[in-house]
């Protein structure tokens, strides 16, 4: 739970007013929700429209409890409440109005400006942290490329949204284990193993790993449709495998590091560091252990010679576990690796971040987890399936023909990133020829624009990935809040002074930049909430939000009609307004960064 102290002082303020306006009541029950803080904080709202304050209160459900009329009863609580907090320094930053069934609560601007600020300003980019993980183990499970097949865009998303979560618990005090669980094993590393013994070499190999082992698996695939001896040859390699024998195995490892070190040049690019790489493989060795824990619970079925765990009674296909021929699957490795990750690591909750359309093979995989909970009789607290969870997305859809004509109709991450820096560089060299570092800087936002573009929209929802908007500087995108945050350090180095904590607080006292220091008072409260919800989505729409409320605080123009001057002659209103400067600048880069985005200090 987090503790928002003006929020709760409103909680205060309303019990204490129920109290009064109902004594009868509270003689009798003191214990009523509309007379407990706690009650009532819990249930205290943003109001949609932020005119209305900085939080409403729905009164329907405390009207009925005491048989009133909604209306009637904002009225008597507001008067109250107003009377007392003009009466109680410790409360006179609280105003109240009614609204139809809403009691709404505005904090007083100077008020505001002062909790706010001063905890930005002081806090920096630890601003929105917490302990309240208490360095518990939350598992991240994304990313997973599959060796031998290109790591292409389809796996863009997975990357983008499990970094994100990594980074957003982390903040909230979670102790974060990113795990890549990549496709090493399975069938087609017999096949690969055969095609680079017909065709390949370790020096293409070496070269171009991802691409080589891609037009060795196409081949492959090409070649086996008239000459089916290739398929025999590769269930025989895929046994030896199997069965540990040294030439196919060092194979699959050369394949693997490979793999690995190309699947890192990508990740490096986007920050992104993982605590481990235990792909299908790993598990190898653990899925015996794994099967006759289920075989104990009785849980196993031999159908025709595969082992299975039926899932009728739950309207699920069976769990397919062990096929006839002796194969384990893709479902056998992912039962194993939840046993172990719950022995090893005790998590609070387990994500798994993967698309939408393996929803059954995780159902499954949860269910009979939640069987085996069961059948071994574990405490509430030790049932496993309650910490897993499918954090699901839709599909994207890359629209780039230069791109696509390159390489067949795949298109890889890598080229992505590239492409797109190649982009934002055409874009920046338009803007500001002169800039120094151009390189990175495209980068920067070539890749900023990238992430946010798939982190823009609720994860469930497909994407249609479109070059000129996700790189479009005027709004709405990555490179826009990167602009942002380049114009205010550019600010911050042309005021060339120490900014704040002592400003004159009351000086912040227009509209607009009300708006702005509410948005900053609820960062917190933002990366809980898209935390909680598995939604990066919810800090983009918000930082969105912050830059044009921002942007609007200088658009307006003074009383004479000229527009609004951060830094003037009139050094008591520049600092104030420089503190609220470096206070967005701070939640736009920490809110980018949340988000796995760079931000630049020039563009
Ligand atoms: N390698 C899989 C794929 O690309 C994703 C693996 C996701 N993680 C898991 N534990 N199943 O489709």
């Amino acid at each position: 739970m987090l503790k928002d102290r003006f929020k709760y002082d409103m909680a205060v303020l309303t019990a204490r007013a129920f109290a009064e306006t109902v004594p009868e009541l509270f003689q009798k029950d003191p214990q009523m929700p509309i007379f407990r803080a706690e009650d009532i904080y819990e249930r205290i709202e943003k109001p949609k429209n932020p005119e209305m304050g900085n939080f409403a209160l729905p009164l329907f459900e405390f009207a009925r409890l005491i048989k009133g009329n909604p209306n009637e009863l904002n009225q008597r609580l507001t008067d109250f409440q107003n009377r007392m907090a003009l009466a109680d320094p410790d409360l006179a930053h609280l105003t109240f109005s009614a609204a139809g069934g809403f009691n709404n609560c505005r904090i007083k601007t100077a008020a505001l400006a002062e909790a706010v600020l001063r905890e930005v300003l002081q806090k920096k980019n630890d601003y929105g942290a917490s302990d309240m993980g208490m360095g518990k183990n939350i598992v991240i499970d994304y990313s997973s490329p599959n060796i031998a097949k290109p790591f292409g865009v389809a796996h863009l998303r997975t990357t983008a949204i499990g970094h994100s979560l990594y980074r957003i618990f982390k903040k909230l005090g979670y102790n974060c284990i990113g795990i890549n669980h990549l496709g090493d094993w399975g069938t087609q590393f017999g096949k690969l193993i055969v095609a680079y013994r017909l065709w390949g070499s370790e020096e293409e190999l070496r070269g171009d790993p991802i691409g080589k082992l891609l037009e060795l698996y196409v081949r492959y695939h090409k070649e086996e449709e008239s000459d089916s001896s290739l398929a025999d040859a590769a269930r025989a390699a895929f046994k030896a495998l199997e069965d540990g024998h040294p030439e196919e195995t060092e194979l699959w490892e050369k394949f693997r590091d490979y793999s690995i070190t190309a699947f890192e040049k990508t990740y490096r690019r986007l920050g992104i560091k993982f605590d481990h790489y235990s792909g299908e493989s790993f598990y190898n060795d653990k899925i015996e252990p794994a099967l006759s824990r289920l075989e104990k619970a009785g849980l196993l079925e031999m159908s025709q010679g595969a082992l299975t765990v039926n899932l009728d009674k739950y309207h699920l296909p069976p769990c397919l576990l062990r096929r006839s021929d002796g194969a384990t699957l893709y479902a056998t490795r992912d039962v194993a690796a939840v046993l172990y990750r719950w022995e090893t690591f005790h998590f609070e909750k387990a994500l798994y971040v993967v698309a939408s359309a393996q929803r059954d093979h995780f159902q499954q995989v949860f269910k009979v987890i939640e069987l085996l909970d069961e059948a071994e009789k574990h405490l509430p607290e030790e049932k496993v399936a309650l910490h897993l969870v499918h954090v699901d997305f839709g599909w994207i859809k890359f629209q780039d023909d230069i791109m696509s004509t390159r390489k067949g109709n795949i298109v890889f991450l890598e080229d992505v990133l590239d492409r797109a820096a190649e982009l934002a560089r055409e874009k920046i060299v338009e803007k500001n020829p002169e800039l120094p570092d151009i390189d990175k800087i495209s980068r920067m936002i070539g890749h900023g624009a990238v992430i946010f573009g798939d982190l823009a929209s609720r994860r469930q929802k497909d994407i249609n990935f479109v070059w000129s908007e996700v790189l479009n500087f005027e709004g709405g995108t990555g490179p826009y809040l990167q602009y942002t945050h380049a114009r205010l350090s550019s600010l911050i180095r042309k005021y060339n002074r120490d900014i704040g904590p002592d400003v004159d607080f009351k000086l912040l006292d227009n509209p607009e930049e009300s708006r702005v220091l509410d948005m900053l008072y609820h960062f917190p409260q933002i990366v809980y909430d898209s935390a909680r919800e598995y939604e990066p989505f919810i800090i983009c729409s918000y930082l969105l939000e912050l830059g044009s409320a921002f942007n609007r605080v200088y658009q307006r123009k003074d009383a004479d009609g000229r527009s609004v001057k951060i830094i003037s002659d009139d050094s008591a209103l520049s600092s104030a307004r420089m503190a609220l400067v470096a206070s967005v600048r701070t939640v736009i880069n920490e809110g980018l960064h949340l988000l796995g985005i760079e931000s630049p200090e020039e563009m």
